[in-house]
Formats: C-alpha cells, structure tokens, sequence
C-alpha cells in the first residue's frame, strides 16, 4: 500500500514522499481497519512537515491529522462500526491508503454526506465551534473579531457565531472576499493594516468586542487586540505568519485584557467520549443540511503529494487542496 513518509523536516515538497510500505494487516481485537478516502493538508500539516509543530516524531514519519475513512474490517470486540461505514480518526499518520487504528479512536460519520467535506469534519469545524463556547461566554448582540476570516476555520465560524446571535467582525487579506463572507452571515469584513481598529470602529459604531481570535500571530495580534475593549480576550490559535503573539504591555496591563491560547486536542480532551461523538454528530447534522461548508480548491491522487503541498503553501486559495490516495473522489 501507499503512504506518505517524509524523510527530513524542512520545505514539505522537499522531504515527502509517496512511498510503498507493508500492508496494514488485518485488525487485531478491538480494531478497526479502514481505507483513507481523502485527507486535506491542513497549515497545521505543513508545520508538522516543516518541523516546525509542537509534535516532531522519529523520522522517517508519516503526516496527516485528519481524514475520512471507509471501514473495510473490525476485530472481535468493535460493534460501534461495521465494514462499509464511513468514519473519521482521532488519531494522525493518517496520509496513507489504509489504516489499523484502535476501536475507539473511529468516530462514524452518516453514509450520505459528501466525501470532501467529511474529509474536513474532525479539525476545523469542532475548533470554529469551541472557540465560540469555551473561551470566554458570549451573549447574542456580543462582537467576535476574527482574521483569517476566509480560512475554513473562519468560513465555518461566521455561520456558528451567527446562530448564537453572535455577530462577526472578519479581518481578510483583501476586500475582494469580503461579499462571499457577507453571503456567508459575515456582519461586517475589514482588510488587515495598520489603522485597523479605526477602520473597525467606523463599523461597529464603536461597540466593545468581547473576543478576539488570531491565527496569524506577529503584529496581527496587537492590531486585534487594538479593536478590543477594556478587559477583552485575545485567543492565539494558529501562526500563519509563523511568528510569536505581540500584544502591547498598555493593552494587557492598563487595559485589563489577556492572551489566552486554543488548541483542539485540550479542548476535546475535557468532554466526554460521548459528548465528543456528540457534537461530531452534531457538526456532521450541519454539514449535509449545507449550513456548514468549506471550500475545496484541488484533489491530488496522492503519487501527487509533492506538487499538493506546493499548491497547499500558496496564499490567496479559493479552498483547501485534498489528497485522495484511493482513487479520485
Ligand atoms: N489550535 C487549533 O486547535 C487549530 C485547529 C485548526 C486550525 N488551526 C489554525 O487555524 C488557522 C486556519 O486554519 P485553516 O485550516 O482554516 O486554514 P486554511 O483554510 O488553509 O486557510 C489559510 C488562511 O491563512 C491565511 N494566511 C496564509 N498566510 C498568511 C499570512 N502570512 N498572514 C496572514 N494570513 C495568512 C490565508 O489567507 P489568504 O487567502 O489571504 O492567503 C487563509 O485565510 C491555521 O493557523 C491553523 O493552524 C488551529
């Protein structure tokens, strides 16, 4: 079978490589084996290739945090799935033809929804909803800003704010996003800059906003938190610029604000087994009735994977580049 190994960590396409490797086998008791039907590259995956993320294992390593699965075997003891069901992993390595992973960590998804957006269900969609209800609590009429508003987090942020009442202030890269958002349920969009929180002020007509989400890093999280008011949150989550969080000491200390940070595995690790398959049935209910959506800018088979992480670090992408290593979806 296929897999993904990379060799070195450095620039992605330099080190990765689609490599054949023994089979799975078969599952032991309590497993479950499935073909891997698609995967996206996450910015969180191109850190890992780069050696840049929290987790850098033993090389060669195989990436991938996500994917959706179809389960071709279940060992003895497994009845929350049966060959033929469509699932998702909580667990990574995940860029291959097929995987053996434990019972428990397969949660089913329903037969029905579309392959590329349930590639997509076990990161980004449970992140957009809990950056929403775990950070701090917002009431409907409270302002949410947030950059990289085009991102899929971002995409699937607007419609979860908007059903709590919560209305979104999006920062983007540039205005030509800014209708999609709108039509999204986006409030109100702003270009990123120096005079952002003027520009921002000028469309809440002055507003307090209770939180901020930053996944850039860098400045950005000073011109964030320049839009926020006394005692506002600012909540890292990501660096697209690669760079630490900068937040002014007048903001933290006169201002009474704080920088707080977010990342999913925390935020799962404190629910429950059955709330976790709970709200993945919840977001997966969103998904197939169209409320919940990100874009897809490319397949790639994954003999392909080099020239898929080329296309995955280009800025300005309609979408996210998937891998489908089993034959196109
Ligand atoms: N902490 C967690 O648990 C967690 C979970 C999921 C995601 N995340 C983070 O959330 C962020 C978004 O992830 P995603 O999968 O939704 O992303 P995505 O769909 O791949 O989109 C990437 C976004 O980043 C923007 N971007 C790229 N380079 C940038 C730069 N140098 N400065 C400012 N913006 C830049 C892009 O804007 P353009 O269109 O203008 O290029 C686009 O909006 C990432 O940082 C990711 O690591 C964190």
């Amino acid at each position: 079978m296929k897999q993904v190994l990379i060799d070195g960590y450095g620039q992605p396409e330099e080190f990765a490589r689609c490599a054949e490797v023994p089979d799975v086998g078969a599952p032991g008791a309590g497993e479950v084996v499935f073909d891997v039907l698609a995967f996206p590259i996450n910015p969180a995956d191109v850190s890992f290739c780069r050696g840049t993320y929290r987790l850098k294992p033993p090389l060669p390593a195989t990436p991938g945090a996500e994917c959706i699965g179809r389960v071709t075997a279940v060992g003895a003891g497994v009845s929350h799935v049966k060959p033929g069901d469509l699932v998702i992993n909580l667990q990574r390595e995940n860029w291959a033809q097929r995987r053996r992973v434990k019972g428990e960590d397969v949660i089913p998804v329903p037969s029905r929804m579309d392959l590329r957006q349930a590639a997509m269900l076990r990161i980004n969609p449970p992140t957009a909803l809990l950056l929403l209800t775990d950070i701090v609590t917002l009431k409907p009429g409270d302002w949410v800003i947030q950059n990289v508003a085009n991102s899929a987090v971002g995409r699937l942020l607007i419609p979860l704010a908007r059903a709590r009442g919560v209305k979104t202030m999006n920062v983007v890269r540039r205005e030509s996003l800014f209708s999609e958002l709108k039509t999204l349920g986006a409030d109100a969009c702003v270009v990123d800059g120096p005079d952002l929180a003027e520009a921002v002020k000028a469309q809440t007509g002055g507003a307090a906003i209770r939180l901020g989400l930053d996944a850039v890093s860098g400045r950005a999280t000073a011109r964030l938190s320049a839009c926020l008011g006394e005692g506002g949150v600012v909540c890292n989550y990501g660096s697209m610029s690669g760079e630490d969080p900068v937040m002014s000491r007048s903001t933290l200390i006169a201002g009474g604000q704080s920088l707080v940070g977010f990342i999913l595995g925390r935020g799962l690790a404190t629910r429950s087994l059955e709330q976790v398959r709970a709200m993945y049935a919840d977001l997966g209910g969103q998904i197939m009735d169209g409320t919940l959506y990100a874009p897809v800018e490319k397949v790639y088979p994954i003999e392909e994977i080099k020239t898929a992480l080329t296309h995955a670090q280009r800025g300005e992408r309609s979408g996210k580049i998937l891998v489908a290593p089993n034959g196109m979806l």
